[in-house]
């Protein structure tokens, strides 16, 4: 069975089981600090769990899922995989323990008619929590009591976290077959990890509330989650005993075998193979959620996983990038369930290749030094250095290896293992700390608290009460009189998303401003975390207080927002449907808008891009919000961002002659949480400040609007005011006179160089004169002009190289006066006694070393000085 008939399978068979089968969410998990990446289908449900969230009873999904924390294993097991896909079955306080295995079984046996021989399940045994009758009375109605393993807390209670909803689990697992286990499995059964028994399902009950002390709560609605690797279903239905082998990753590996001249027949070539295939769907699916490679968070991992890859690929004797070129065999095997990827192609190969091209460049660098290092100590590398190289160039321990071992070199591994260690252990120390901190925080308050309301977008000004106060290294508290953190039932602050940052403003108490807000953000969806600095006073849990945000800083951030949907809009009908948004930042003061494009646009472009953009703010369109269906945004034609998930309903923010009356008549219609002003022309003027490229396939344009763009237009004017009072002239025409000004310096420069090449050259032999001292001393003078003095001595340098043997006298005339250099040669006359000497023919001092001396006097033509010199 091909891998998308199991997964159609999957979600049809749950659908008919009355389940509404609900979209993949996105990779990057929005609005939820406690996760880097989707890696589980429960995910997008979580609010559902906590009874938060009452949309849906139950639901099915295929998910897509990130895991990372074992990156490293991926192509070295059968099981390993960074990007997979979760298939699973909800239920929210609707069916439980009795449907769930019976559909479970009921699926696998009849629908998919997998073995049942082959199939083996287990329990919750007991511990923290009873042992589960109620799933050990349901499966033993459905197999054999010998198939029914019991395990504790390590493999069949599932937790979310340290607090919060978890329940026992029972797992279903699959028989590989005799051949493919070891000696031991007739001991172990199921529990064995040989490989041969394989965990494919997983139910969990969601049925307890674990607290802070570690007591489990009965939860009043009783939940369903389970999830299933569409991989490792597929390696059942497929008959092959690792998911490389699936149509999931043949069509990828198939072409890396093409593009890296290899077989796969040995062992590290397989382990290659797996790492490149498994490495580049991820990083393709990434890259279409517009994540882009960096050096921290999701960016990193990103990063992470193509230079793995590349790095395979290298050992293989790759010298060029070519993980990109595997994209299409991503494509073909995805483009159906997730077009996404055929959306973003042209962004996901150019981003793919530019990140690969540095890498290669990386270890060329890299390689370079090693060379280097091998060549002064041809013994032995510490493990300092080959550590230092990995740190510093990306350079692989496996490629230093392979390097030495070449040469015949040794290695000291367990030095590079310490030296790794130490610098782990230093750079984490306290960062994680505080991140556990805050994440540990923010969980016990999603479960305590309820959500903030947001009344933002009607009024600035809202009277709340303190429900939670957090110290600065975020510790619940009751008082605070310092720094720290104030939640509220209700808000009028705008806690960053969606690109703008969080609103700042004032606490009052009784009138009078208590804390100012430096920042308002939601770490999770539904609390926001007014960041505040105590100015009298205190503030306590349960007090009342008015929320004032800063009117100021909001209209300005809401001009540059607006600003940012004129743009994206501007930007697609000059440059077409290619253009994606791949990031924004709003602030009062500046917009930055990030988008996709396969080609830089021209100078041209740009200016009608500006053009457009500023015609859609003279139009005064209205700017109106609503909060609609999701599914409107295709029907209208909504212009969404890669990767992102939208709540449903959604807000949309349409800019229109006739709002919502005529949305269709529109300039901009985007999905989007932000605040906006109430018509375009609040915009007043967009300001391109700067255009540039982020990297391959990634433009970036920083600007201006509203309140900012005036406040620069103020700082240009004043600075050109300022320059034609300088310069001398009026604000028309500075541009002429700097251009004078600029070619004048162009001819200077030319004069100079031409006078330096003649004398250099000693082509004006009047410039240049032997003469003999009266007291004997051989002298060959050059005429320097108006040379600058601190450039003489190189001069006397040169000269000397050239007349061997010689003293060279060099003088040069600025600012009406006269200096000069003498430079003698080993054994020959004193440099001292003659600069002196010349110094005091035109009425200066000099002095200086035997072979190198210095002096000025007055100005004088160059043969008078010559004249003056001879009578010495
Ligand atoms: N959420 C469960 C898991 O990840 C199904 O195993």
């Amino acid at each position: 069975m091909k891998s998308q008939n199991v997964r159609s399978s999957f979600l049809n068979y749950f659908h008919k089981k009355g389940l509404p089968i609900i979209e993949s969410s996105s990779l990057i998990p929005h609005g939820d600090p406690t996760l880097l990446f989707t890696s589980a289908g429960m995910v997008q449900f979580k609010p559902n769990f906590l009874g938060l969230k009452k949309n849906l009873k139950n639901a099915t999904t295929s998910q897509k899922c990130l895991r990372t924390t074992d990156i490293d294993n991926v192509g070295f097991t059968k099981r390993h995989l960074t990007f997979f896909e979760m298939l699973g079955n909800f239920s929210f306080g609707d069916y439980f323990k009795k449907e769930a295995i019976a559909w479970a079984w009921d699926y696998l046996t009849n629908e998919l008619k997998m073995d049942k021989s082959k199939l083996y399940v287990s329990i919750y045994k007991g511990g923290i929590a009873p042992r589960d009758e109620e799933a050990y009375e349901a499966w033993s109605k459905i197999i054999d009591k010998s198939r029914i393993y019991e395990f504790d807390e390590a493999d069949n209670f599932w937790t979310m976290g340290p607090t919060g909803p978890c329940g026992p689990c029972s797992e279903i697992y699959y028989d590989f077959g005799e051949d493919k286990g070891c000696p031991d499995c007739a001991k172990n059964g199921i529990a064995c990890n040989c490989g041969r028994y394989v965990e494919i399902w997983n139910l969990v009950f969601t049925q307890f509330n674990r607290l802070e002390d570690g007591t489990l709560e009965k939860l009043p609605q009783k939940n369903i989650d389970t999830g299933m690797g569409l991989e490792r279903l597929c390696m059942v239905m497929q008959n092959v005993d690792n998911p490389f082998d699936t149509d999931l990753f043949t069509p990828i590996i198939d072409q890396a075998k093409k593009i890296l001249a290899i077989t796969g027949k040995n062992p590290a070539e397989v382990s290659a193979l797996r790492i490149v295939a498994d490495h580049v769907r991820a990083s393709s699916f990434l890259l279409s959620e517009g994540v882009l490679p960096s050096n921290e968070g999701r960016g990193y991992i990103l990063r992470r996983l193509i230079r793995r890859a590349a790095r395979y690929g290298k050992l293989h004797g790759r010298t060029q990038p070519f993980l990109h070129m595997l994209v299409p065999s991503v494509l073909e095997i995805y483009k159906d369930i997730y077009p996404q990827l055929l959306t973003g192609a042209n962004h996901i190969i150019s981003a793919l290749k530019a990140e690969e091209t540095a890498f290669f460049k990386t270890l060329n660098d890299g390689e370079q030094r090693l060379q280097e290092i091998i060549k002064n100590n041809p013994a032995e590398l510490s493990g300092e250095e080959a550590f230092n190289l990995y740190e510093t160039y990306g350079f692989p321990l496996e490629l230093t290896k392979e390097i030495l071992a070449e040469k015949n070199i040794k290695l000291n591994e367990k030095g590079f293992f310490e030296a790794q260690k130490t610098a782990k252990e230093n750079s984490r120390a306290y960062a994680d700390e505080f991140e556990k901190e805050k994440v540990l925080v923010m969980q016990q308050l999603e479960g305590s608290l309820p959500a903030t309301e947001f009344t933002g977008y009607e009024t600035l000004t809202q009277q709340a009460e303190i429900l939670a106060l957090l110290t600065k290294d975020y510790k619940i508290t009751d008082k605070l009189d310092k720094e720290g953190f104030v939640i509220t039932d209700k808000t009028s602050f705008y806690a960053q998303s969606g690109g703008q940052v969080g609103d700042i403003g004032a606490v009052e108490v009784q009138g009078e401003v208590t804390a100012r807000v430096s920042d308002t953000q939601k770490p999770i969806e539904k609390i926001y975390l007014h960041k505040v600095n105590i100015i009298k006073g205190e503030l306590r849990k349960g007090q009342k207080i008015t929320l004032a945000v800063d009117q100021v800083a909001r209209f300005k951030a809401a001009a540059n927002h607006s600003a940012v949907h004129v743009l994206n809009a501007a930007l697609r009908k000059i440059l077409g449907d290619e253009v994606h948004q791949a990031g924004s930042f709003v602030s009062p003061e500046k917009l930055r808008f990030d988008y996709t494009i396969s080609t830089p646009p021209t100078p041209a472009q740009l200016l009608s891009v500006w053009g457009v953009a500023n015609s859609i703010i003279e139009q005064n369109l209205k700017v109106e919000t609503q909060v609609r269906p999701l599914k409107d945004a295709k029907e209208l034609g909504a212009t969404v961002l890669l990767g992102e998930t939208y709540a449903d309903p959604a807000r949309f923010v349409l800019m229109a002659k006739d709002g919502f009356k005529d949305p269709l008549n529109r300039a901009s219609l985007e999905l989007c949480g932000g605040t906006h002003v109430k018509s375009t022309g609040e915009i007043m003027n967009i300001r391109i400040l700067r255009e540039s490229a982020v990297s391959a396939g990634v433009r970036r344009i920083e600007a201006v609007a509203g309140l900012s763009a005036i406040e620069h237009l103020k700082h240009v004017a004043n600075t050109s005011m300022l320059l034609s009072k300088m310069l001398n002239t009026s604000v028309d025409d500075l541009a002429k006179k700097v251009e004078s000004m600029l070619n004048l310096e162009q001819e200077l420069k030319k004069e100079v160089a031409e006078l330096k090449r003649r004398l250099l050259s000693g082509a004006d032999k009047s410039a240049q004169c032997d003469l003999t001292l009266k007291d004997g001393t051989q002298l060959t003078a050059f005429n320097a002009e108006n040379t600058e003095i601190k450039e003489l001595r190189t001069l006397a340098d040169n000269m000397a190289d050239k007349n061997k043997g010689k003293v060279i006298l060099i003088s040069a005339d600025r600012d009406g006066k006269k200096s000069f250099v003498v430079k003698s040669f080993k054994g020959g006359p004193d440099a001292n006694k003659t600069a002196k000497a010349v110094a005091a023919a035109i009425n200066g001092r000099g002095g200086g070393k035997p072979d190198f001396a210095q002096g000025g006097g007055e100005a004088c033509p160059w043969e008078e000085f010559i004249k003056k010199i001879k009578e010495i």
